[in-house]
């Protein structure tokens, strides 16, 4: 039997599959230039196929951005809050991952505890997509390095630097470096740290990861300046988070360290005022657009993967 390709976690893959998935997704995004947006590609690789997606969590980007790419695709979607299956009611996961695997043909997780998107996969015939848990957003990271090539080419060699919470989506930053070979600096307060595991693992893979308590070390010489929410859904401490990470807001005065006509990234829903002032996101260094649509592209080349179609 051939093995299911799940798509969990960036450090699984290696870079050259990466590389693909990156490849793939600017070409089918510049052969559907000035396309209608539900028009489906004309390869149709996911031509008869169904998406099932769960969302444990809120969402508006990934939820419409994988409806729209499976369209795109050729296939098809279903989609379920997790509080109106039985999943919500104590079902278990791994019942669920049999018995979705018999109905369609992928599934796509947002899930509370990443835990449970390796439950399902493991009891899953048919791959399963992380679509943001607690410990990482892989899709999100692919659409913002197919975002951050738009504008300034290949990213190996290049400085990416993160600013706040060294939250789910810093540690898939931390997961793709070492594979895509570009350098990361993370400034973050000590007690909003990035995962420890997941700075030994991108050591070890001799990824050129720095940190730092200060935001202005990390945005010295960087080629893009990344932010997300300082408060992330699921966490409880809004208070203490607002006070710690204050020093951490990305304004005017930090973007004018990093290189000249650095970009700035931020995966959205943003909170203007708080990790990023509207002179910098609605700026024009702000590539948020961009990444937004982005997602649409780079997650139908991340299905086409798990669908076998590259790679
Ligand atoms: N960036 C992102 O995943 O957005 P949603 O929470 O709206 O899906
Ligand atoms: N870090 C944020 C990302 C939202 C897309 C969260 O997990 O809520």
């Amino acid at each position: 039997m051939t093995q299911v390709r799940h798509f969990l976690d960036l450090w699984r893959l290696d870079g050259a599959e990466l590389r693909v998935i990156l490849d793939d997704a600017r070409a089918r995004k510049k052969a559907r230039l000035g396309w209608p947006k539900g028009k489906p590609d004309a390869d149709r690789p996911a031509d008869g196929r169904t998406l099932a997606m769960i969302f444990e969590k809120h969402s508006t980007r990934t939820r419409f951005s994988f409806d729209a790419a499976m369209r795109q695709l050729g296939g098809d979607v279903i989609i379920s809050n997790a509080s109106e299956m039985q999943l919500g009611r104590g079902e278990p996961i791994e019942d669920t991952a049999r018995v979705l695997s018999r109905m369609v043909d992928a599934i796509m997780i947002r899930a509370n505890y990443h835990e449970d998107v390796e439950r399902l996969a493991l009891a899953s015939t048919v791959p399963v997509i992380n679509g943001l848990s607690d410990k990482g957003h892989p899709c999100q990271i692919l659409a913002d390095l197919l975002t951050f090539e738009e504008h300034f080419g290949k990213v190996e060699g290049k400085t990416l630097a993160w600013v706040g919470d060294g939250n789910n989506v810093c540690a898939s930053f931390i997961h793709a470096a070492p594979k895509l070979g570009f350098r990361l600096n993370i400034a973050s307060p000590a007690i909003y740290h990035p995962d420890l595991v997941d700075l030994a693992r991108a050591q070890e893979q001799q990824g050129r990861v720095m940190t730092t308590h200060d935001p202005r070390e990390a945005v010295r010489g960087a080629d893009c300046v990344i932010t997300d929410t300082w408060v992330s859904m699921g966490d409880t401490d809004h208070d203490e988070r607002l006070e710690a990470l204050e020093p951490y807001q990305v304004d005017e005065k930090l973007m004018a360290l990093a290189n000249p006509n650095a970009g700035f990234l931020h995966c959205l829903p943003a909170h203007r005022g708080e990790e990023v002032t509207d002179e910098v996101i609605d700026g024009p260094r702000s590539l948020i657009w961009d990444e937004a649509e982005n997602r649409i592209h780079a997650q139908k080349s991340i299905l086409a993967w798990c669908f076998g179609a590259i790679g």
